[in-house]
């Protein structure tokens, strides 16, 4: 099922998420149909409260691996490591269109579980470790812009109220 993805300024981006305690079928559903979203939305990444969910866990797949899938689920994900630094570009389904240079660490280590509540761990670098910092944000109610200057943000900013009046941005609440 295709789930509706929450756009900024959505009050919902903005709060925190709390830990996953049951390892349930509903579980299980929320994330099939999270990365089924993502999918259709060419994403790749997507945090539970985009979904309108607040609950600590995301959706990704960096496109990598033999077939160019490499799809992973990440719940209640915990930084071990976090070293390095690199500039790169970054968008987010939930600011639609809008991306922006972003400064994050190079390399990561990231404790989480998986959707049976095993624990896991995945070392990563650049891309990989570029979503697993943004998608992990999401869960903090903290989102790309935050990440900017002022100047950069407010750009941003108005950029999207232009596009609201345009027809050309639509608000998911
Ligand atoms: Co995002």
């Amino acid at each position: 099922m295709i789930l509706e993805i929450k756009t900024f300024p959505s009050e919902i981006l903005r709060e925190k998420s709390e830990p996953v305690t049951e390892f349930n079928e509903e579980l299980h559903k929320l994330l099939d149909n999270m990365f089924e979203t993502m999918y259709e939305a060419k994403g790749i990444g997507l945090a539970a409260p985009q979904v309108g969910v607040l609950k600590r866990l995301f959706v990704l797949d960096d496109l990598s691996g033999p077939n160019n899938k490499n799809p992973m689920e990440i719940i209640n994900p915990e930084f071990l490591v976090k070293e390095g630094e690199i500039l790169e570009e970054e968008g987010c389904l939930s600011i639609p269109g809008e991306y922006a240079y972003v400064k994050r660490f190079m390399n990561v280590k990231v404790k989480y579980q998986d959707r049976y509540g095993n624990e896991k761990v995945v070392e990563a670098s650049d891309r990989l470790a570029r979503i697993l910092q943004h998608e992990s944000d999401h869960l903090e109610g903290t989102l790309f812009i935050d990440r900017l200057t002022s100047t950069k943000r407010d750009t941003i900013k108005k950029h999207i109220k232009k596009r609201m009046h345009q027809g050309d941005y639509q608000v998911n609440e």
